[in-house]
């Protein structure tokens, strides 16, 4: 099977180009080669290669950033996402699109379903909701919803924790995380994994499911996610010791933005059609922070 990567200059393209199973027959183009705003050019590209399946890891992800370039926003995460969509079906091609957690508003207090209704809070939810909506109308189309997503490349959440623990001295300013928003952090290897699982998996099945969710199991706050962070780094001897730190109220963090405060993903129904089981988040969080020790020695 031939298959098209998008964004793999990204956290998650660049590990499924690692992760790639044998028998496919990968092309993995970053934004310089396959721009998700000049159409006439990817579309050229897309029926050149004519792949059996695209991958779309490119996203506008800056969350924050997003409540300002909204245009910016809604070309790359909805336009661009049923452009794909149309483009493939045209010679019956297909689509696994990734979207998020942030699709939903965070009102409820058990991990979100397949279907629950989506209700976006900010810029990022709603385009990442569009281009779902926009790209399901053709029927090639899958949608794999994750959460939290963490790698040792670029600046995430955990990449920036994991410095303000290892620089931590007696003049750095105290650590505050928020602690009353609740989700499950997923590494970016688990995410891969589950998207070459579902590929091959919808590639022998006829298709009833279109939307999937994947992510580490567990649910915990991000002050959690940081105090294990430090935990784990001076267990494993990557760093001295843990830097302390203090929980806090969303509302005690400056933001332009709202975030849903409970946005775990139940993931029983994906687990069930690839056949995998998801990992825990702390076995995640600590098999993550071993590579890091090796990449930096
Ligand atoms: N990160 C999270 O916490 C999280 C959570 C839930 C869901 N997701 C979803 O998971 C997917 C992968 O996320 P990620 O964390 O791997 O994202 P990422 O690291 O930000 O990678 C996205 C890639 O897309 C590229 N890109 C941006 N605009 C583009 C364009 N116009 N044409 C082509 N490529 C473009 C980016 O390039 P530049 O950097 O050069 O702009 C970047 O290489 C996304 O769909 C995201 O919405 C992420």
């Amino acid at each position: 099977m031939k298959i098209l990567i998008t964004g793999i200059d990204g956290q998650l393209g660049r590990e499924l180009i690692k992760k790639k199973d044998k028998n496919f027959d990968l092309i993995g183009l970053n934004k310089t080669d396959f721009n998700l705003l000049d159409q006439k050019d990817c579309e050229q590209k897309i029926f050149d290669i004519k792949p059996d399946w695209i991958i779309n890891a490119a996203a506008f992800t800056q969350v924050d950033i997003a409540e300002e370039k909204t245009e910016l926003a809604y070309l790359i995460n909805s336009n661009a996402v049923e452009f794909l969509a149309k483009t493939v079906s045209v010679y019956r091609g297909r689509l696994l699109h990734i979207s998020t957690d942030f699709v939903f508003n965070g009102n409820k207090k058990a991990p979100y379903f397949v279907n629950d209704k989506c209700a976006p809070l900010n810029v990022y939810g709603s385009s990442k909701l569009k281009g779902e909506k926009l790209s399901l109308k053709y029927p090639g189309t899958l949608i794999l919803r994750t959460s939290w997503l963490y790698s040792n490349f670029g600046e995430n959440f955990y990449t920036k924790i994991f410095n303000l623990h290892k620089n931590y001295n007696k003049q750095s300013k105290p650590i505050k995380i928020i602690n009353d928003q609740f989700g499950s952090p997923t590494t970016v290897d688990s995410l891969a994994d589950a998207c070459w699982k579902l590929i091959i998996a919808a590639s022998n099945k006829k298709d009833i499911q279109k939307i999937f969710h994947w992510s580490n199991s567990g649910v915990i706050s991000w002050y959690q996610f940081a105090k294990a962070i430090g935990e784990v780094s001076e267990e494993i001897g990557l760093i001295n010791k843990a830097a302390p730190i203090i929980p806090i109220r969303s509302y005690q963090y400056p933001s332009n933005i709202i975030r849903p405060k409970y946005s775990a993903l139940d993931c029983n129904s994906t687990c069930e059609y690839i056949d995998l089981d998801q990992i825990k988040w702390q076995d995640a969080l600590k098999y993550k922070l071993i590579q890091k020790s090796i990449l930096d020695s």
